[in-house]
């Protein structure tokens, strides 16, 4: 057994390393780990402490990948509830569909017994208030929200600047292994953009024949290179796993038009190996890393590339 996940997914993994050591199914184990990130609001990229998009509204996007049957479930602009990877589970078994967006993600959020809740704290209210008023003109002001939104999409972003996402990946007791990821996105992004925590084979990936991977950070890169299914193919084609995230880092730094920017790639093996590296970052991430051997989880440093 395995479990990495990156550093925002610090509240619930600790809850899903003992979900895991009791035989749990591990996707149900991550869902259970992330739903407790996802109500934490220290942790500013995803769920309740995430940052709005430009009109002030929070979007929650999430995945989730069953390796051993290649299920997936997403939801993407999600409104009313922050536990967005309990609605991309139940989209993968009760949907004969893989993703779900906007109202009809929040209609199944409430089949599933999820409470319609306001999602915009007001310290990030009033953050979102303050940039607005930093950079729009009286006459903008007065017609907010009818003026082009375009303009503003290079102007503003999160205080991270880090468009950062939870990502869990393990393999359980039955030597299955799973994906999963949420976050409330880009902050001030354009309304309705998806990044690539809902994109399977882009954000995450999951193939139990051969391992999973999850990246953070900048979606418009991974989807366009099509990360996280680019390693678990290699992986399928006879790369070891260091060789198969060096052949989607190269695809990534291919990429020179566009919006580029940094990203951390998670990936493991059915082996036992892991790897984590972040690319074009002015630092190393950290993730977590647990095994059974070990009493609880510990914070690492990723490699650079
Ligand atoms: N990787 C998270 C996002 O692009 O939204």
């Amino acid at each position: 057994m395995i479990l990495i996940a990156n550093k925002e997914g610090g509240p619930g993994i600790e809850k899903c390393a003992e979900a895991l050591r009791k035989g749990t199914h591990g996707l149900d184990a991550m869902v259970e780990g992330i739903s407790l990130v996802e109500a934490d609001p220290t942790i500013r990229s995803v769920g309740y402490g995430g940052w709005p998009n430009l009109l002030g509204d929070m979007e929650f996007d999430a995945g989730v990948m069953d390796g051993t049957t290649r299920e997936v479930g997403a939801v993407g602009a999600l409104k009313h509830t922050y536990h967005a990877v309990q609605v991309a589970r139940a989209v993968m078994q009760k949907l004969n569909h893989v993703m779900v967006t906007g109202d009809g993600a929040d209609r199944l959020a409430a089949e599933i017994g999820l409470e319609k809740v306001d999602t915009l704290l007001e310290h990030s209210r009033d953050v979102w208030q303050r940039k607005l008023d930093g950079i729009l003109s009286d006459d903008e002001k007065a017609n907010f929200p009818d003026i082009p939104l375009a303009p503003l999409n290079s102007t503003i972003t999160d205080p991270e600047k880090v468009r950062d996402t939870t990502v869990y990946i393990c393999q359980d007791v039955a030597k299955a292994t799973h994906a999963a990821t949420s976050t409330s996105g880009w902050g001030w992004k354009y309304p309705g953009r998806l990044g690539d925590s809902p994109i399977a084979g882009a954000g995450y990936y999951a193939d139990s024949r051969f391992g999973a991977a999850a990246c953070t950070h900048t979606g418009e890169m991974t989807i366009r290179a099509g990360t996280a299914r680019t390693i678990v193919l290699a992986m399928r084609l006879g790369h070891t796993l260091a060789d198969a995230v060096k052949l989607a880092i190269e695809e990534i730094s291919e990429l020179k038009e566009g919006f580029i920017a940094g990203l951390v790639i998670h990936a493991i093996d059915t082996k036992g190996n892991h790897k984590v590296v972040s690319y074009n970052l002015d630092e190393a991430a950290k993730y977590w890393f647990w095994t059974p051997d070990m009493e609880k989880p510990e914070l690492r440093t990723s490699e650079v590339v």
